[in-house]
């Protein structure tokens, strides 16, 4: 098997349990030398991906249910949230190894490990989602992750500026006010969860730093200026303050950088 074919498929892979489950063995087989890596194939888009439930209905974000969180339903609507986010993030992972050609094999090995931990943080929320009796699929969801990648299937640097280091990372400064209210209202499994997620989540960040520096140096980019032109060329979301420096810093952004971050 290759690692970049095998992605597509489980990027297309409609079940939740069914995709979670491929991915786990698809790291197995990458980790045991069960799997190689072509990394010149160029594969054509299908027009199955992402694959994903029927359930969650896809709605504007203004449409997804506000969260009351010292009711059941509003925490699990909050939960479901997160497992949606996190079942994006596996697609997204996925997406990068197989649209992606001619990057080094560390690249789509980090991707791999990306998309095995986002498919762990789906599971512990779906998980938390049953016991409180509901699952994933109960509420509705946005689909603005995915648009985002589709903006920028076409270019590299501009899919890593924009999803990792910017969607992603505004999941780093997203988390301790989270993680407070859970928290507050006794839920300390979640805390928990969002705990585990926090410390995987600087990795991807970090890990998504580490290429879109990568991809400035070999063509001679200049960094902050190239993250801002794309910014603005892909109407990225403004990022919303406060941001998480610590986190931030740990994952790899520069004090410049976060500099520039808190002007924009
Ligand atoms: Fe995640
Ligand atoms: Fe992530």
């Amino acid at each position: 098997m290759e690692l970049r074919a095998q992605a597509l498929i489980c990027l297309a892979q409609t079940d939740f349990l069914q995709k979670t489950k491929f991915v786990n063995d698809l790291i197995s087989a990458w980790q045991s030398g069960n799997c190689n890596l072509d990394t010149k194939v160029l594969f054509r888009p299908p027009n199955n991906i992402p694959g994903k439930p029927t359930k969650p209905d896809l709605v504007s974000p203004k449409d997804v249910k506000r969260r009351n969180m010292r009711t059941l339903e509003g925490r699990a609507v909050m939960i479901h949230a997160l497992a949606h986010i996190e079942f994006n993030a596996i697609n997204l992972a996925l997406d990068v190894i197989w649209r992606f050609a001619n990057m080094p094999e560390q690249y789509y090995s980090d991707w791999l490990k990306v998309a095995a931990e986002e498919a762990y943080h789906f599971t512990l929320l779906n998980d938390h989602l049953i016991k409180m009796g509901y699952i994933y699929g109960d509420f509705p969801a946005h689909n603005s992750l995915w648009e985002m990648a589709a903006r920028t299937a076409d270019d590299i640097l501009a899919r890593i500026a924009l999803v990792p280091r910017t969607m992603e990372a505004r999941g780093l400064d997203a988390s301790p006010p989270l993680r407070s209210k859970v928290a507050q209202v006794g839920d300390m499994e979640a805390a928990g969860i969002l705990d585990i997620i926090l410390r995987d989540e600087i990795g991807h960040v970090s890990i998504g730093n580490h290429w879109f520096n990568w991809l400035c140096k070999t063509r001679n980019l200049d960094p902050i200026n190239t993250y801002a032109e794309l910014a603005q060329q892909y109407e990225a979301p403004t990022p919303r303050k406060p941001f998480n420096h610590q986190a931030r810093l740990a994952a790899g952004f520069t004090e410049q950088e976060l500099v520039w971050l808190e002007n924009a």
